[in-house]
């Protein structure tokens, strides 16, 4: 009868040594918050130049009118899939009647209106 509660307390005394550390409590690393400050690449609001009335009028809804002309060189067939794709996809409310003076419009700005792009793309500039 005696022999149960003597092992328990054997167990006990095994698990628990005397002496031994409490366990440290987990503090988290103190977060220092600093103030970083980045030169975001500068936009032009609005298309001026050739087309500039019509790519405005349907593309400004949505977008500023540098991120349209960053874009690298691309030929007519790829702006007319990217037209397209603005007004299936994304719903841009462009008439079918336009979309070759936009694609024209489009292209020709890239011939004709060398950019630098942003940083990482050549533009088409050089
Ligand atoms: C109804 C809103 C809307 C209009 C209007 C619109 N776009 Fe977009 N466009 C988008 C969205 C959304 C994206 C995807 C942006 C992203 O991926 O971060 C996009 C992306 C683009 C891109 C980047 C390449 C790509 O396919 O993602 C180009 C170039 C572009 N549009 C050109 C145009 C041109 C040119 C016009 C005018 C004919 C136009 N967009 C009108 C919504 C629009």
């Amino acid at each position: 009868m005696l022999r149960m509660p003597a092992i328990l307390f054997g167990l006990f005394a095994a698990a628990t040594p005397v002496g031994a550390e409490e366990p440290k409590p987990v503090v988290p690393p103190v977060f220092v918050w600093a103030t970083k400050s980045y030169d975001l690449p500068k936009r032009e609001p609005i298309f001026e130049g050739f087309g500039a009335q019509l790519l405005n009028q349907h593309c400004l809804i949505c977008h500023s009118a540098e991120f349209v002309d960053e874009q690298p060189p691309l030929p007519a067939a790829t702006w007319r899939a990217e037209v397209l794709k603005m007004k299936n996809v994304f719903g841009a409310p462009v008439e079918d009647r336009d979309i070759p003076d936009l694609v024209e419009a489009l292209t020709r700005r890239q011939r004709t209106m060398p950019n630098d792009g942003p940083v990482g793309n050549p533009g088409n500039g050089r």
